[in-house]
């Protein structure tokens, strides 16, 4: 198994994702919310970039929409972007069209890889072991406006160190390093970042303890042919 790590949309090397299986990751806070609204009973997700093509899209696909710009819910949006607004009774049974300002514009980029599935900390050990049979697995990590994030980086240092693979490119080594040195206290390297402190500047902080809590969840969001996660 080989493992390449890109911090952002940007480093990603296109041509590659044909024949690899992508993990997407925005531990603060798409993936997490994602995550957690299928975990509430969502039916699908689809993501967008595009604000415009997200509204359109809820319309044409009767789907609640959900998602933020600056962290902060969009106007007529039934959710912004806090993992814990996707509750059961809100979500069952429903589609969700989101669009977040770097997560979802990660998952559109990751279209055309062999598959696509949805990482965060709290389902790392799942994805993990939904790609233990995987001959090339590309992690691409959402960053924050197209700069490196260190907490999708950390997560995917996680998945590296679940994975255990013979080749790596050498973010994915350094990040396997980082997290095997700070796995029990993963909120403390990450309350020193930017934009956990900027989430929790504008009034976040139950999303970040829940989003940094590793291994809470078990289901692995997938993308169909169609583009939904499932
Ligand atoms: C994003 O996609 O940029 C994020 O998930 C931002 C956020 O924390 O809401």
């Amino acid at each position: 198994m080989r493992i390449d790590v890109y911090p952002t949309i940007q480093d990603l090397e296109k041509e590659k994702l044909s024949g690899a299986d992508c993990v997407v990751i925005d531990v603060l806070r798409m993936t997490s919310t994602a995550v957690n609204a299928l975990y509430s009973g969502a039916r699908r997700i689809k993501l967008a970039g595009d604000e415009r093509v997200a509204r359109e899209l809820s319309l044409s696909e009767n789907a609640l929409l959900g998602g933020e710009r600056g962290g902060v819910r969009l106007p007529g949006f039934a959710f912004g972007n806090s993992p814990l607004e996707y509750t059961r009774e809100k979500v069952k049974g429903r589609d969700i069209v989101m669009t977040t300002t770097n997560g979802a514009r990660a998952a559109e980029a990751a279209i055309g890889a062999k598959s696509v599935r949805l990482c965060s900390f709290i389902n790392v050990r799942a994805v993990a072991e939904s790609l233990k049979a995987s001959d090339h697995i590309i992690i691409l990590c959402a960053g924050t406006h197209d700069k490196f994030s260190l907490d999708d980086c950390l997560c995917a240092g996680a998945l590296c160190a679940y994975l255990n693979a013979d080749e790596a490119n050498d973010l994915a080594v350094g990040m396997r390093l980082l997290f095997e040195a700070y796995k029990d206290d993963i909120p403390l390297v990450l309350r020193q970042t930017k934009h956990y402190r900027y989430l929790e500047s504008i009034g976040f902080t139950d999303d970040l303890a829940f989003s940094l809590r590793i291994n809470t969840h078990s289901c692995v969001p997938m993308m169909d042919e169609d583009g939904w996660f499932s």
